[in-house]
């Protein structure tokens, strides 16, 4: 009487609020694509092992794939009364089929029939967020490739602190953006087992073929422990986790772009169709994207504290809670997919202020660390060529100078005999940025190299 699909053992209706409360499918309809893939899989199997005729088979089938074609075309009526899509898509199917549709959840549980759908739907997610990655990382080497040649100032406790090449700064992001795409691989690869054929928690004592279904789904393996495969979610915390770490990386570039795009730095130009403008003052252009990929990253460390305080103290196997885990990973994806589908255009659109870099570039003594490493070269203890250094920077603050190449050249020699006559040609920060040559530094021909090991490595070019 209840009119559910568990409604044997119920005696009353579901109460209304009970079904308001407890309903997924206003968001787990996104899973429809998965939910009938897998059924697919699931009844050729059970065709295959006899528990449904070949005939029943091609029906299910063949309904199966109309209902999809209805949801995709917004033919196919939702209602809170079936709860979730796989309550939907087996009523549609009985609907259609009858007894044949009856036979659609054999040996299955929406335990592990919501685990699968879920799984296969972080999969293809995964795999549209790795090629976000690889454009955002082929614009920024495209784009350093343009400034290859610019030197600009590098920060510390973001106060001036060396010279680098601007593409150096590009190429520190495409590293980041490479571990995350790393650890998105990683989760991936992790999560690829198939749930399907835990059933409930235990097991069926139907003779299913579980490889067989797990092969068709594109799965490298199965799960080995019903109770596990359940009950897990680790792939969820894993692909958000992920997620999080990438929206982080990207919320610190999008904070020094702000930075660097605004009046007080302006070394960066953002195109005009990539921000947008103040509604009382006219001459206002702000950087609201760049604000927003920051601000948005939130709502992804917000989705990986629900996950994990989600799954936290959780007994086996399924436990309703777990329907809670679809909204923030759903949220997570799309948020990281819209940033990325931002990040890669303002990075192509985005031009150095070259002029107004060079201006200021000799402002804060960005040469002091390679006036002090000539000493060591030359043969004076660090510390002892820390201070040397240390003292001509509190001489030129002094006399009111704003570089070390603007004190008298007597005064080097004067301080320490090795600061002879070469020293002034040393200074600079044109000549202190080729002064570099670890491996890993700003070198600008280290950085070329780089550039074009990366292009090579995404296959641009
Ligand atoms: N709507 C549920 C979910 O998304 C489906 C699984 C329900 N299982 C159960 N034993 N009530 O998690």
């Amino acid at each position: 009487p209840s009119g559910k699909a568990w409604g044997g053992r119920f005696e009353m209706a579901t109460d209304r609020r009970v079904e308001l409360f407890t309903e997924s499918i206003s968001f787990d309809h996104r899973l429809y694509r998965q939910d009938i893939r897998g059924s697919i899989a699931h009844v050729e199997m059970l065709a295959r092992v006899g528990l449904v005729t070949d005939d029943e088979r091609g029906r299910i089938v063949t309904a199966l794939e109309e209902i999809e074609q209805e949801i995709a075309q917004g033919r196919f009526p939702f209602s809170i009364e079936k709860e979730d899509i796989h309550m939907h898509i087996e009523s549609a199917l009985i609907a259609k089929l009858g007894d044949a549709g009856r036979k659609i959840h054999t040996a299955r549980s929406r335990n592990d029939q919501v685990a699968t759908d879920f799984k296969m739907w972080v999969r293809d997610a995964l795999d549209r967020v790795e090629a976000g990655i690889l454009t955002l990382q082929r614009a920024m080497i495209l784009k350093g490739w343009h400034w290859r040649d610019a030197v600009m100032p590098g920060y510390t406790h973001l106060q001036r602190a060396q010279p680098v090449i601007a593409a150096h700064a590009l190429l520190a992001y495409v590293e980041k953006l490479e571990r995350d795409q790393g650890r998105l691989r990683d989760a991936r690869k992790r999560l690829n087992e198939c749930p399907l054929g835990a059933a409930a928690l235990a097991g069926t004592s139907l003779p299913i073929d579980r490889r067989g279904v797990a092969e068709a789904l594109g799965f490298d393996r199965i799960t080995a422990n019903s109770l596990d495969a359940a009950s897990d979610r680790d792939f969820a915390l894993e692909a958000v986790f992920g997620l999080a770490t990438l929206s982080l990386h990207l919320s610190g570039w999008a904070e020094e772009w702000v930075l660097w795009s605004g009046g007080e730095f302006g070394f960066l130009k953002l195109p005009d169709a990539l921000c947008t403008g103040s509604s009382i003052m006219p001459q206002k252009k702000n950087p609201d994207v760049l604000e927003l990929i920051r601000g948005k990253s939130a709502r992804v460390v917000g989705a990986l504290t629900t996950l994990m305080v989600l799954v936290k103290g959780l007994p086996l196997a399924y436990n309703r809670d777990l329907q809670e885990d679809k909204q923030p990973v759903f949220d997570a994806f799309d948020t990281v997919e819209s940033i990325l589908a931002v990040a890669a255009p303002l990075v192509e659109g985005a031009e150095l202020n070259r002029e107004r870099i060079l201006r200021d570039l000799e402002d804060g003594f960005l040469d002091a660390t390679t006036l002090m490493e000539h000493l060591i070269a030359r043969g004076a203890p660090q510390r002892s060529a820390h201070e040397t250094v240390g003292r001509l920077v509190a001489e030129c603050e002094r006399r009111g100078l704003r570089r070390l190449s603007d004190l008298d050249p007597a005064l080097f020699a004067q301080i320490d005999p090795r600061l002879d006559a070469e020293t002034p040609k040393l200074l600079g920060v044109a000549q202190a940025v080729k002064a570099f040559r670890s491996e890993g530094s700003t070198a600008p021909d280290l950085v070329e190299t780089q550039l074009r090991r990366w292009a090579d490595r995404l296959q641009l070019t």
